[in-house]
């Protein structure tokens, strides 16, 4: 991108106001959460143009299970098909596809759809898109600690290792492990809280808080949010 001096390596989405989308235009929520599949697609294509290497999105939170189970159906069905649909143009330009989140909770039709997409993606290097479903910060924090502990009761022989732990070797019990942390944490429709996503990974990402709800949001918008990453100065608590 021209005049792009700093592009992030890891952009990540907290895609909201899809609901508030479709009330402004008098229809169901599932016409807003239709519409930001479109906006899904934009940023992936904006990606690729601009360099960004990963690119993820907050699709369904642990705490999303608890909306009135119509939308829930409505949602899980749209990521079926939505995955089904877009599968061979993402394959075709070079993205691979992740799922992350508490899997154990998805249908058995849409793990299989995941498993599919991720075995035909893997080999792709121009993008990497991971959508996060059925996941909360604090439940891969805890994951993490739950997945160490019964490593270390299976193999008493790592107790040192553990104890010698640093931050590095907790990551790669997290989810995220092998991923590179968000650079910068878009979220969209005017609310400024984090809600439960990425709260280690996020732990020194730049934030952008904008009012565009996330149906509005396609190639401009990424690119702005690209460019306000550009002038920022990540100190990461050294003094410049
Ligand atoms: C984001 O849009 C999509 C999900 C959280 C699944 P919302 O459905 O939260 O839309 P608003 O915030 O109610 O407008
Ligand atoms: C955050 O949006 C979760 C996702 C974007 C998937 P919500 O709409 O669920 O967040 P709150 O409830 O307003 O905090
Ligand atoms: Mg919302």
């Amino acid at each position: 991108m021209e005049n792009m001096t700093k592009v992030p390596v890891h952009v990540s989405m907290i895609m909201d106001g899809n609901g508030r989308w479709a009330k402004e235009r008098g229809k169901e929520r599932v016409h807003g959460h239709f519409e930001g599949v479109e906006s899904v697609r934009a940023c992936v294509e904006a990606a690729l143009e601009t360099g960004v290497k990963y690119l993820s999105v907050f699709a369904f939170s642990e705490e999303n299970w608890n909306r009135p189970e119509e939308e829930v159906l409505a949602l899980m069905g749209l990521m079926v098909k939505a995955m089904a649909a877009e599968m061979k143009s993402l394959d075709r330009n070079g993205v691979r596809f992740i799922v992350l989140g508490n899997r154990s909770r998805l249908s058995r039709e849409l793990n299989a759809e995941i498993d599919s997409c991720m075995e035909m993606t893997a080999g792709n290097e121009a993008l990497t898109l991971i959508v996060f479903l059925s996941y909360s910060g604090k439940w891969d924090i805890l994951q993490a600690a739950k997945k160490m502990a019964l490593d270390l009761l299976e193999h008493p022989e790592k107790r040192n290792a553990v104890e010698k732990m640093g931050v590095e070797g907790f990551e790669s019990y997290l989810v995220t492990a092998g991923i590179p942390d968000p650079d910068l944490i878009v979220r969209t429709s005017g609310e400024s809280r984090i809600s439960n996503y990425m709260l280690w990974q996020g732990a020194y990402s730049e934030f952008l808080f904008v009012d565009t709800l996330w149906p509005d949001f396609r190639k401009e918008e990424f690119r702005k949010a690209l460019e306000s990453y550009a002038k920022r100065d990540r100190r990461y608590g050294k003094v410049k």
